[in-house]
């Protein structure tokens, strides 16, 4: 085995060995733990302000049990946290700042191996960019989803469950007392989101890259065996280091390719688009965002789950997880077969004898639960660089639409005026958002699921075409077109349409057109000004280099990865 990382800390026999040790000791550690053991980092993203990753501490002492075992020495550290519910103005914002965070935690310790634990939307992606720029080896460990909701004899989903139930409430068919009383029965336990949110489609993201041992997407965070998964981890890496199998080795363009098939049968989140393309500019893959269409759109849903469907993440893992689906995908001809994991093993080796368990909710390749249900990618002179649309969550009537625009400048307006009456709008009409996309917000928030008016919910309305340069939360639904790139605030042609334009939207054929005149359009660009740039702080230098969402919205001084090795190497 190579001389390990660790050792340019521990391993010197000079006043800075003595400093890096000595400090350490008031731990209480013992001298031999230096003696040239791997060290293993474990990231820890836990806090009582993110509770879906609340468990993380016992999640923790798992993975330390299994570094123990195996002889390494762990380490855990924490990394900011970014709790998709309760951090304004968006967990989004702060993304690429913690993994900035967990990039140069990783490289400027004595860490030879790290264990990633995530759990809550932002949590994965932020740890797996940070981790991939410094390419040590590293395994992802998420924490679980939570256990099915359940109120009034039915399940209950997060999210998705809340998006229904306000609506019902918005015209009357719901009580305000049963609405309050539902909040105690949503999330029930620990974990995080267990509908196939941004939180589970990420999750499933680890696996199907191979980042984490098989499993890991679907059992629940209260299960023994998510504890037992988390021990296996910490011995496993401590193989990886003695291996030195870095994240390079796994996170290849076939791994990639397997996540862009895996989501589309999951009927995974549109976030992963984003997130994926940043992960891989951090490692150095070259993805596109045509990848996700051109791989994935024309792939059947195998996974009959919210918010597409109707089962749970609680359901899946008892049906066999991402195991019984990639298997299915294998034999269907559509998995990298020879993909590494970190196990060491290719990934059909790890689910080629997987079973499932329950066929309502993870069917067939050729019974699919729905056909051609991965992402797609718009394009038109609406969105020269792409805009994205999930055709497993929209109407099926309204993938092909002509209508009248009705644009609110601002997500602000936009909740101002949506149940204002006078509206001038019906069914037939395109609602448009601008300046919600990564400088826009900044951050870009996930509004673009736009309500439907009262006035026409109470008309039996439930889906309507929307569009925006937004995020949309991966528990949400409906027909809804996302990413809209360049976006508004960068100049982007979103910025120049009126109330009143006829937009046309054409799924099948790809294209999202703002049907007026090149000499219209012209002169109204000639009057947009760009927002102001926020005075000072992160914001500042989140705006001046946040790239778009079809490059990942990772900053651009950030894409790419420099190693482990620290600048300078001494005190
Ligand atoms: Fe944390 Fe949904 S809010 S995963």
């Amino acid at each position: 085995m190579k001389k390990l990382r660790s050792q340019e800390w521990f391993g010197r026999k000079d006043r800075d060995g003595f400093l890096y040790r000595s400090w350490m000791k008031n731990q209480g550690w013992s001298h031999d733990l230096f003696d040239g053991r791997p060290v293993i980092g474990i990231c820890n993203t836990w806090s009582e302000l993110t509770p879906c990753n609340g468990h993380f501490r016992e999640l923790a002492e798992c993975v330390k049990r299994g570094v123990w075992e195996a002889g390494g020495f762990p380490l855990e550290f924490p990394v900011m946290s970014l709790g998709e519910t309760q951090l304004r103005p968006t967990a989004m914002l702060f993304r690429n700042l913690a993994s900035m965070d967990v990039e140069e935690s990783i490289r400027g310790n004595p860490i030879d191996g790290v264990v990633l634990l995530m759990g809550c939307d932002k949590t994965t992606p932020s740890l797996l960019m940070g981790a991939a720029s410094c390419d040590l080896p590293a395994m992802g460990l998420s924490g679980g989803p939570m256990l099915s909701g359940k109120f009034h004899g039915r399940d209950l989903g997060s999210g998705t469950g809340l998006w229904q139930m306000t609506d019902q409430l918005r015209t009357g068919a719901m009580k305000v007392e049963e609405y309050h009383e539902a909040e105690s029965c949503m999330h029930r336990s620990k974990g995080h989101c267990m509908t196939m949110g941004t939180a589970s489609t990420m999750a499933n993201k680890v696996e199907a890259l191979g980042m984490s041992l098989p499993g890991n997407a679907a059992i629940p965070a209260v299960d023994a065996r998510r504890n037992t998964l988390a021990q296996m981890t910490g011995r496993r890496i401590v193989q990886m280091v003695q291996e030195d199998l870095r994240m390079s080795q796994v996170l290849t363009r076939q791994a990639f390719e397997n996540a862009i098939f895996a989501n589309a049968a999951i009927g995974g989140s549109t976030n992963a688009v984003i997130h994926l393309i940043a992960i891989a500019g951090r490692i150095g893959v070259p993805l596109w965002l045509d990848d996700f269409d051109r791989l994935g759109s024309s792939l059947p849903c195998l996974v009959d789950i919210q918010p597409s469907g109707e089962y749970l993440m609680e359901d899946f893992f008892y049906a066999g997880g991402l195991p019984a689906v990639l298997r299915e995908l294998g034999e269907a001809d559509v998995l990298h077969r020879d993909a590494l994991t970190v196990n060491g093993q290719p990934i059909w080796k790890n689910v080629v004898d997987a079973a499932c368990w329950n066929r309502d909710v993870i069917r067939r390749f050729a019974e699919p639960f729905k056909p051609s249900a991965g992402i797609a990618v718009l394009r038109g002179n609406l969105a020269p660089d792409g805009a994205v649309i999930k055709p497993s969550a929209a109407s099926p009537q309204l993938l092909q639409h002509r209508g009248r625009a009705v644009v609110f400048e601002t997500i602000e307006e936009c909740h101002a005026r949506i149940d204002d009456e006078t509206l001038d709008i019906d069914e037939s009409c395109i609602m448009v958002l601008k300046n919600c996309g990564p400088r826009g917000y900044p951050g870009m928030a996930e509004v673009g699921n736009m309500l439907v008016p009262k006035k026409l919910l109470r008309k039996g309305v439930t889906d309507m075409v929307r569009i925006s340069d937004a995020r949309m939360s991966g528990t949400a639904y409906g027909t809804v077109v996302l990413h809209v790139s360049p976006e508004a605030a960068a100049g982007g042609p979103l910025g120049l349409v009126r109330s009143g334009d006829i937009v046309s939207l054409d799924v099948p054929k790809r294209s999202l057109c703002l049907e007026v005149n090149e000499e219209t359009l012209m002169a109204r660009r000639s009057k947009w000004t760009p927002p102001p740039l926020p005075e000072r702080g992160w914001l500042r230098l989140y705006v001046e280099h946040v790239l778009q969402a079809d490059k990942g919205a990772d900053l651009d001084f950030l894409v790419g990865r420099s190693g482990a090795r620290v600048a300078r190497d001494s005190h």
